[in-house]
């Protein structure tokens, strides 16, 4: 055979060798199949383990009911019920042994993540009662006028004046 097709070919095989020995130092022990199916099953197996130990940051409103008792049944039976308590006040892990208090976000902002009026095509509206940032009540916290636990209810505040 002529050298310009023996030498690409050396070459290539040259290249296989390497990346056949790479692949006994850098492919993980337990990488293969495990279980019947080779559509799901080609995998890591330590890898299930290491997501069965991921720490959890969110815990769920049923993991505050034993010490914010009212608050988890404000909330239940509100307009906001379909909302976690972490949404507004961030992942409660370690709260209250490690973290003593969870923020607590006042900001226009914070509200408008949901109630923020956009522009859709053919003048359709959003079914998720939303208000213009521009024109409601300027400048003042939502938290002023609605209640976060339950929107339908006057905070005291505001009915002191
Ligand atoms: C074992 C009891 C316990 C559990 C469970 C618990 N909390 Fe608390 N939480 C407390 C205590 C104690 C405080 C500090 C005292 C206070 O202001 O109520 C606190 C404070 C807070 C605050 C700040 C209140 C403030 O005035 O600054 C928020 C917000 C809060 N918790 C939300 C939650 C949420 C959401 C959950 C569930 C994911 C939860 N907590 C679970 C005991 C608990
Ligand atoms: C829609 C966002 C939102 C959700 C959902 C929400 N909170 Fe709040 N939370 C707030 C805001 C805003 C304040 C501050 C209210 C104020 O200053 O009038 C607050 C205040 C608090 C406080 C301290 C002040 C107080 O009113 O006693 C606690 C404790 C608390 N929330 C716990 C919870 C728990 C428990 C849940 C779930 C059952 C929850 N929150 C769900 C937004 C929310
Ligand atoms: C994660 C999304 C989300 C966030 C954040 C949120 N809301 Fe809502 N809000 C909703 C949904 C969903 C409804 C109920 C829609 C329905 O059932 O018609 C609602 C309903 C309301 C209503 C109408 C209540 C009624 O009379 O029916 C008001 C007012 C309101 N929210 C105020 C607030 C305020 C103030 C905040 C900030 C503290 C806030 N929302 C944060 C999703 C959100
Ligand atoms: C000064 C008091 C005040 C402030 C501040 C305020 N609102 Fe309102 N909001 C009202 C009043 C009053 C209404 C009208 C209630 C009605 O018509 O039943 C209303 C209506 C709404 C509605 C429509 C409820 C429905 O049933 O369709 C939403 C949503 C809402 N506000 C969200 C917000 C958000 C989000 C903020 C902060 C960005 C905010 N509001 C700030 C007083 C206030």
């Amino acid at each position: 055979m002529k050298w310009h097709v023996l030498r690409p070919l050396w070459l290539a095989i040259g290249l296989l060798v390497v990346i056949l020995i790479a692949r006994q130092f850098l492919v993980p022990d337990d990488f293969g199949v495990h279980g019947e199916s080779f559509t799901y099953n080609f995998h890591r197996l330590g890898n299930v383990q290491e997501w069965k130990d991921f720490p959890v940051k969110h815990l769920g409103r049923e993991s505050c009911v034993e010490c914010h008792e009212e608050k988890v049944a404000m909330l239940d039976a509100s307009p906001h019920a379909a909302i976690e308590c972490e949404n507004c006040h961030g992942p409660a892990v370690g709260h209250p042994d490690d973290v003593e208090l969870l923020p607590i976000e006042r900001a226009r902002e914070h509200c408008l993540r949901c109630h923020q009026s956009l522009e859709y095509p053919n003048n359709a509206r959003s079914e998720l009662p939303n208000i213009r940032n521009s024109t409601h009540k300027r400048r003042r916290e939502c938290v002023v006028c609605h209640v976060p636990h339950d929107p339908r209810e006057k905070p005291a505040r505001e009915k002191r004046g």
